[in-house]
This record gives C-alpha cells, sequence and structure tokens, in this order.
C-alpha cells in the first residue's frame, strides 16, 4: 500500500521515515520546492540496509506522484513562530491547502487525508471541502498528539510511567483545547481521585500550551518528533484496519449538539477511515468548552474564502 506525504519539512519528513521505518507501507515524499523531496526520501533511503526495512520511500515535485495512495498525509502549511497562536496562520495556509486538496480532488479522489497543518480544524475543513473526498475519509491529527502531550504531563507530576496513563483532549487543536480530567485515567484510576484541582489545572494548561513551549525553545519552527509519531501512528492504524479509539478532528453531524464543523473528538479509526465518532457523557463545564471550540472553528472557517 502507497502512502503520500505532501510537504518535506521536518514533519513531513519526519512522518515518511516513520512510516517507511515501521515497514508500513510505500511512501511518496511530494513537496513543490526543487529537490527537496527527491533529497529527503533518497537520504532516508540510505539508511534501509541499516536500519532494515524493505519498504521504498520516493520523492516529487508533482502532486500527480500521489496517484493511487490509499492514504496521503498532508503536512504542507507554515508552522507558527513564537508568540503566535496557530489560529494566526490562517490565511496563509488556506491558499496551500486548498492547493493540496484540489489536487487530492484530481489525483487521488479515493484516498483518505490526515491532516496536519494548522489551525488545524480549519485547515481539515478545508481539505474536506475542496477534495469533495466524504467527511469519514478526511481527517484531522492533533487529539492524539494533545491527549499524548497530557499523558507527559501527568508522569511528570506523579513519576509515573507515561504508559500507565490515558488521557483524554478534545476540542480544537489549538486555543479552545478541552482537556477532559474526567475521562483521563492513571493505572485505571480516576485523575480527581489521584490529584487536586489545582494540580490538575495546571496540568491541563501545560497541555494546552505544550505546542508554543515547543516553538519557544525552538524559536523557528514547531514541534516534529511527536506530530510525526501521531501522523504515522494513525495511518498505521487506517493500514492495519485496527478499529482503535484515539481522538481526532472529525466532521460532526449532531454529536454534542455540533453540525458542519471539525472538532477533536473521540472516534474509531479503521481502513474506512472514520468508523465511528463516540460522544462521551460529559460535564457541564466540558461540554461548554467544546460549544466555544466549535465556536471558534466557525469562525476561522467563516474568513476562510474556499
Ligand atoms: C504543535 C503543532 C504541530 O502542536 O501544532 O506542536
Amino acid at each position: 500500500m502507497k502512502v503520500s506525504v505532501i510537504g518535506a519539512g521536518n514533519v513531513g519528513a519526519m512522518t515518511a521515515m516513520r512510516l517507511v521505518e515501521k515497514d508500513l507501507c510505500d511512501v511518496e515524499l511530494i513537496d513543490i520546492a526543487a529537490g527537496l523531496a527527491k533529497g529527503k526520501s533518497e537520504d532516508i533511503m540510505d539508511a534501509a540496509s541499516v536500519i532494515g526495512y524493505d519498504t521504498k520511500i520516493s520523492g516529487s515535485e508533482d502532486f500527480s506522484a500521489m496517484k493511487g495512495s490509499f492514504i496521503i498525509i498532508n503536512t504542507a502549511g507554515f508552522a507558527r513562530k513564537p508568540g503566535m497562536t496557530r489560529e494566526e496562520l490562517l490565511s496563509k495556509n488556506t491558499a496551500i491547502v486548498k492547493q493540496v486538496g484540489e489536487n487530492i480532488k484530481k489525483y487521488a479522489p479515493e484516498a483518505i487525508v490526515i491532516n496536519v497543518a494548522n489551525p488545524l480544524d480549519a485547515m481539515t475543513y478545508v481539505i474536506y471541502k475542496t477534495s469533495s473526498i466524504n467527511s469519514k475519509k478526511v481527517i484531522g491529527m492533533a487529539g492524539l498528539l494533545d491527549s499524548s502531550r497530557m499523558d507527559l504531563a501527568i508522569a511528570r507530576v506523579l513519576n509515573k510511567p507515561v504508559k500507565k496513563i490515558d488521557s483524554t483532549v478534545l476540542g480544537t487543536h489549538g486555543e479552545t483545547m478541552v482537556p477532559v480530567p474526567s475521562e483521563t485515567k492513571v493505572a485505571g484510576k480516576k485523575l480527581s481521585d489521584i490529584l487536586s484541582d489545582n494540580q490538575i489545572k495546571e496540568i491541563t494548561e501545560k497541555t494546552k500550551n505544550r505546542g508554543a513551549e515547543i516553538v519557544s525553545y525552538l524559536k523557528t519552527g514547531s514541534a516534529f518528533f511527536g506530530p510525526s509519531a501521531c501522523a504515522a501512528k494513525m495511518a498505521e492504524i487506517i493500514l492495519k484496519d485496527k478499529k482503535e479509539t484515539i481522538t481526532c478532528s472529525c466532521l460532526l453531524s449532531g454529536e454534542y449538539g455540533i453540525k458542519d464543523i471539525y472538532l477533536g473528538v473521540l472516534a474509531v479509526l479503521g481502513k474506512n477511515g472514520i468508523e465511528k465518532i463516540i460522544e462521551l457523557k460529559l460535564s457541564k463545564q466540558e461540554l461548554s468548552g467544546l460549544t466555544s471550540a466549535a465556536a471558534a472553528v466557525k469562525e476561522l472557517i467563516n474568513q476562510c474564502t474556499i
């Protein structure tokens, strides 16, 4: 099976590398910058004998190279600079993402699309609209990343292995992220039975600000090890039809009283893309967070000229 990764920057190249290193699929890395995708993919191939994979990666400047892909992962788009919100990337990235969506429509209209470009939820909507692909096959990456970041924040406070922690983060991958402590467990125990309200508040703030924190260390560019791991993991779940439940950005059609908006929710992923959206019983406060998140995404979508 073939997966195309659009954008050969840090997130794209690292996602491509993770996919071939796991021997999951052949990869086409596509970037309009002359030689960039070819150079990085050839460099990744140079490691095949040492790491020991048989999967192949090739690089192209041409969108038509995505033909025949089962999955397309879009990472094309600008990253924010220190002090910027993801939302501030809206107008610059809409133009790029529109072009990606139109090319997907032309060359791979049957593919499942995972979007990573920011502002995540609005850009996933732009790809859905411009590619004309069924919404069940257009998914935004990020809930998995935000949940993984919350797992780490909790693990560090408790000095426990990160594997024992199972966090849930819904809402946008942005200013209106909704960490859900009531659905977060540590070795099967409720978070609120282990930590104080203040500690939980600190953890949720840390989770919300984690992307900006990484940007502030890096100074140029944003996180890419975490994001690429999550994009590759989503592709793996779909390719292997694992029917795993994760948080990702899905088009809602009435869940939580929200319609026609992409938002991070729990969903089962499999070979058909989004196999099922799971609606949790949220507290009043969490539900109101989700409603505010939906309003924020709607406002961004309204500003996009699709
Ligand atoms: C982050 C970017 C990728 O959260 O949105 O690091």
